[in-house]
């Protein structure tokens, strides 16, 4: 079958176009963004086969758990082994931050042809996103960031390479694997989403230029966890419920961001009472979808302050985010800002 997509520019002539646009352009990152769609399409092949080839359920029989406590799925397990050796392949990369792994992965090219020590670039990643959704054929997906270490090129890199603000990544992305699979990237001049044909194994520029829609018709929230969240979120929600924007919740950030990303709309995860800090990681989930935001021309918060200038402390620290369309996060965080200066006075 022909690609319903011939003639649009595939990923690879895109990222080359563009190189120049990015300020460090010596081909370094467009090198490690090839890689990563090459991890891409390999963890894709093994998502659309999830029920053919007996790789859904519990890695280890449920016994194996992550940093977080949280119990690794076969396609955590997968997904997260196949990006990371990846990277560790790409000279460009000098260390990886991953949800499955408590420590930083060092990367040394040093015993390696063309390699000199640890390379340039920092990557922080999500192997799997919203992985309870592989069991029951739901989107999942993917979420990186790409850092340039501030530490000496070719040393190990240290702790701070990985804890810079988001306003400081030099490009963010996501796969999604939906009903057809995307990859959507920026290096810091808008938002651009790639579909993947399967048929040719090509991404092609589907969806030039993203931005949110001006208006907000979706707001995205795990209702049962509503009541132990901030008063203002739940006042906001019902505003908003009442005003008529619809309800719409997969249970995977990557596809709720994406859905409110083309349609219009805003993402919400509190912290609890039980979890005053949230459940979404800084490093691989709010930061590289902030970044995303502010290209798309919209915005992200923790309810106190702007999530592109917030410097994480630890590698898997999480946060409240609040994420979408910028009208819509800025009445929230106004709403946040009004409590605030009510109980101050
Ligand atoms: P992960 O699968 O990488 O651990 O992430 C799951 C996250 C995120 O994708 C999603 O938005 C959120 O968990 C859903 O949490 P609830 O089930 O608490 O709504
Ligand atoms: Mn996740
Ligand atoms: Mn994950």
């Amino acid at each position: 079958m022909l690609s319903a997509m011939i003639g649009a520019q595939t990923l690879q002539e895109f990222i080359v176009a563009r190189e120049s646009e990015f300020a460090y352009a010596t081909g370094d990152l467009s090198r490690l963004l090839t890689d990563l769609s090459t991890a891409a399409k390999m963890v894709n092949r093994h998502v659309n086969r999830a029920g053919l080839s007996g790789i859904i359920g519990q890695h280890d029989g449920g016994n194996s758990t992550n940093v977080q406590g949280e119990t690794q799925q076969k396609l955590d397990v997968y997904a997260d082994n196949t990006f990371v050796r990846v990277l560790k392949s790409c000279l460009k990369v000098g260390g990886v931050v991953s949800e499955e792994q408590p420590d930083v992965i060092h990367v040394d090219h040093s015993k390696r042809a063309g390699g000199s020590g640890y390379g340039r670039y920092v990557v922080c990643i999500d192997p799997l996103d919203g992985s309870s959704n592989i069991d029951v054929n739901i989107s999942v997906g993917t979420i990186f960031s790409i850092l340039r270490r501030k530490s000496d090129m070719g040393s190990v890199p240290q702790i701070d390479d990985f804890l810079q603000p988001a306003s400081d990544c030099v490009a963010a992305g996501y796969i999604l694997y939906g009903s057809s699979t995307m990859l959507v990237y920026s290096t810091g001049c808008g938002v651009n989403g790639f579909t993947y044909d399967p048929s040719i194994g090509e991404f092609f520029l589907s969806h030039p230029d993203l931005k949110f829609p001006a208006e907000s018709t979706i707001y995205s929230v795990n209702d049962a966890r509503l009541a132990d969240g901030p008063s203002v979120v739940q006042d906001y929600v019902n505003t908003v419920r009442a005003e008529g924007m619809n309800a719409r919740y997969v249970g995977a950030l990557v596809a709720d961001f994406h859905r409110n990303l083309l349609k219009g709309g805003i993402f919400l995860y509190p912290g609890t009472t039980s979890r005053p800090e949230g459940k979404l990681r800084m490093l691989y989930e709010a930061q590289p979808l902030a970044f995303l935001a502010a290209q798309a021309g919209g915005s992200a918060t923790d309810g106190h302050i702007d999530l592109l200038k917030r410097t994480p402390l630890s590698l898997h620290e999480r946060t409240p985010l609040y994420i979408g369309e910028k009208a819509a996060v800025a009445r929230l965080q106004a709403a946040f800002d009004g409590v605030r200066v009510k109980a101050d006075s």
